[in-house]
């Protein structure tokens, strides 16, 4: 594997290897990997003959200055993780390369109703800070196909949102890979390592409740549903839900009642202390 922190020798790799006919597969991370990033090059490595990831720690997606010191780095665990992969190059860019002046964060993309609810209405901007280095990373890598994971499921709608309409000339396949999950059902994120044990132990209600409440679909109202969601986890004293919402895939439409022919995802953001999870599980 070779580490690359520099665009221009990026590209110029690939160049000669898109040039020979190599398919390229692109994995893009903030780093702090975990089982569920494995899967994501494991996906990658099936479908392509290259594998670039990148470690990037995208100071424009966090609105909150507290979330983006505390979000977990270990960029040598990370690499001996890599190593152990089918990575060939790990694009690992300083913050001034990616941005290299104010005038490089002035992209702005309106992708509508898919940014304003849920994470886009919880975290303003957010998605305005990945679609943004998305792009540039799209741009510099010009993968055949890119890789991202379902725990981020409105993300990845946007990603291929942008990859659809507003790139649509660099041609990449946005691929969705499913969540993986702990043994005990808490869907894998960089942020768990952050939890302490008896968060860690009351993190585990928040996928069980999801799948209880699989159960329960149909049984009770929409609303009702999200409101015993609501409740069961914000009974666990280290636990506050931010949102619940019942959405269709991939239009993001907050469902009132059942009767939809498209799936249902039930999307949740939890906070444990100052640690935001997220989790989503379809229920048909
Ligand atoms: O999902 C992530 O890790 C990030 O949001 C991404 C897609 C790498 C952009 O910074």
């Amino acid at each position: 594997m070779e580490i690359i922190e520099k665009i221009e020798i990026l590209r110029n790799k690939l160049e000669v290897l898109k040039k020979s006919g190599k398919k390229i597969g692109f994995v893009p991370t903030m780093g702090a990997l975990h089982d569920g990033h494995i899967s994501l090059i494991n996906c990658a490595e099936k479908q392509n003959d290259i594998i670039v990831v990148s470690i990037f720690v995208n100071p424009t997606q966090f609105n909150n200055i507290n979330d983006l010191t505390t979000y977990p780095r270990n960029n040598d665990k990370d690499i001996e993780i890599l190593k152990k992969t089918k990575c060939k190059f790990l694009f690992l860019p300083s913050v001034e390369e990616i941005y290299p002046d104010d005038k490089s964060k002035e992209i702005k993309y309106n992708f509508g109703y898919l940014t304003t609810v849920m994470e886009g209405k919880y975290r303003p901007s957010h998605f305005d800070g990945v679609a943004l280095v998305v792009s540039k990373l799209f741009n510099i890598v010009k993968p055949n196909n890119a890789y991202f994971g379902q725990k981020d499921f409105q993300q990845f709608i946007v990603i291929q949102h942008l990859a659809n309409y507003f790139l649509s000339e660099l041609n990449i396949n946005v691929i969705r890979c499913p969540i993986i999950r702990e043994a005990d059902g808490l869907a894998m994120s960089s942020r768990n390592i952050r939890l302490n044990n008896i968060q860690r132990e009351s993190a585990v209600l928040i996928s069980k409740t999801l799948f209880e409440a699989k159960e329960k679909f149909i049984k009770l109202s929409v609303n009702d549903l999200k409101a015993w969601i609501n409740d069961k986890i914000n009974q666990d004293e280290n636990l506050v839900v931010e949102y619940i919402e019942i959405v269709t895939d991939p239009d993001l439409i907050e469902i009132t009642d059942w009767n939809t022919k498209d799936k249902i995802v039930a999307c949740i953001a939890v906070n444990v202390g100052d640690i935001r999870l997220i989790d989503n599980v379809y229920f048909n």
